[in-house]
Parts: structure tokens; sequence; C-alpha cells
């Protein structure tokens, strides 16, 4: 069973330290949901776990027994980490559909899989995430819509195979459907060797998901442990309650 151990990390950009004292276990079969203000650290800590090189980290990352912390953002991924993030960028020039054909090769180099069964698969979760075939030949994230985006995030996941991901606020910008279309994406995706970290503001993605376990980051800190009813309380409370305790 695979198994993410997160332990005393720290992250800081530009001297300014994010991330304090960070401890979480996920555990393949677990969904975790972390919650926290705005800017309370959360897509840092989306960042730390995947090696971007823009943040010095201190602390343990050990995935299935393997310490990432001094692995490059390769090298994590090989591991098999995947980070959707919040606002996805454009890579002018970079095919979609090669993108993905490179990037499973690179992750998976020993797995025979044909370019005709590669392109199957790929237009079959291209439908499942609402998105048409025109975007195979377009350049990844060029002139795509925030949901548009969104939804090749969850694409890259399920093309990609990897063991621990976490969905940096996946549900923003997807209308109604294509929120329903993403959380089955997911759900059929999830098994007991996949542990998801899912950060989120709100219910809407957690109601069509539903985490066993939510945590609550706040000035660089778990300062609370729940299960769902924590995630429910916070939509009706906001943070404050948690503050002042
Ligand atoms: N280069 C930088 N210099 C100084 N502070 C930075 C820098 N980059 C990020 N920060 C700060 O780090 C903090 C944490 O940002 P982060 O994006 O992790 O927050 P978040 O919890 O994901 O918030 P949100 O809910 O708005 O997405 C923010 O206060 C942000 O302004
Ligand atoms: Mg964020």
């Amino acid at each position: 069973m695979s198994e993410l151990v997160i332990s005393g990390l720290a992250a800081s950009i530009d001297g300014k330290e994010i991330l304090k004292d960070v401890s979480l276990t996920v555990r393949g079969g677990e969904i975790h949901a972390l919650m926290g203000p705005n800017g309370a650290g959360k897509s840092t800590l989306g960042y730390a776990l995947i090696g971007h090189p823009n943040y010095r980290v201190r602390g343990s990352i050990m995935l299935d027994g393997q310490e990432l912390i001094d692995k490059t953002p390769e090298e994590r991924a090989r591991a098999g980490m995947f980070l959707g993030f919040q606002t996805p960028v454009a890579v002018q020039g970079v095919k979609l559909s090669t993108f993905l054909r490179t990037a499973y090769n690179q992750l998976h180099p020993d797995e025979k899989i044909s370019i005709t069964e590669f392109y199957n698969r790929t237009k079959e979760h291209l439908g499942k995430v609402g998105l048409d075939e025109s975007f195979l030949s377009r350049s990844v994230n060029d002139g795509f819509s925030g949901g548009e985006r969104k939804r090749f995030e969850i694409l890259q996941m399920v093309m990609l195979k990897p063991k621990f991901v976490i969905l940096d606020e996946i549900d923003s910008g997807l209308d109604v459907d294509a929120l329903k279309m993403v959380a089955e994406e997911i759900r059929e995706y999830f098994n007991e060797n996949v542990g998801f970290l899912i950060i989120t503001h709100y219910q809407r993605i957690l109601k069509n998901i539903e985490p066993g376990f939510v945590h609550v980051l706040m000035d660089g800190r778990v300062v609370r442990n729940g299960n769902k009813e924590l995630s429910l309380r916070i939509e009706e409370e906001g943070y404050d309650w948690i503050r002042v305790a």
C-alpha cells in the first residue's frame, strides 16, 4: 500500500517563510481535504511536494519509504507525485497530445503501450472531461479558458497514472456539469493504491468526492484535523472560530 509521510515540512520563498511545520500522512485509498484561508500556504504545500525550484524547503517527504525532499521534480514525478495546478500555465508550441505522450513515456519508461492504444485512451478521457478532439492538436493551455485548463489537469492525472495526487482548487472555474464530470473522473481513478490531497475552499466538490480526513492549514501550520463535519462547519462559520480557539 502506498503511503506519503510529510513531517516537519518548512518552505520559504524569496526569504519569506510560508510553511513553518507541516506534518501529514496520506495513505493509498484515502482522500484528504486541505482547507484554509487565502494565503495560508496551501498552494505552497503543493509546490513544495512536487519540488518547485523557487522554494527552499526543510523537513521530510517520504513516499513509500523513499525520501523525496532532495529529489528533482522529475524524480518526484517518476516516484508517483502529481499536482493539478490552481492556475495552470500555457506551454506554447507543445501540442497537448505530444505533451501527454512524452510525459507518459518519461514517467513509465518500462511500460509498453502502443501509440494507438494511448491515443484511444486519451480520446476516451478527453470526452469524459468534456473536451473535444480538437484540443489534441492545440498547444497546452494556450488560449484555454479557465475551466478548460482545469479539465486538462484531470486529463493529465488519469493519463499519467500517479499514485499520489494533489489537486489545488480543481473546482474553481468549473461549471456545474464540468464539476460533475471531473468528480466522476476522480472517483473512477481513485483506488486503494492512490492517495488524494484535495485543496479546496468549498463543499461543492467535497459533496461529490467525500474526504475521510479534513485538515486546516493556517499561517503555515496544520492547526486542525477532522472529518467532513469540520469542512461543513468552515463553510458555515469561516475560520475565525479556529483562530480564536
Ligand atoms: N515570492 C514571494 N514573496 C513573498 N511572499 C510570497 C511569494 N510567493 C508567495 N508568497 C506568499 O505566500 C503566501 C502563501 O501563498 P499560497 O499561494 O500558498 O496561499 P494559498 O493558501 O494557496 O491561498 P489561496 O487560497 O488564495 O489559493 C501568500 O501570502 C503569498 O503572498
Ligand atoms: Mg492556493
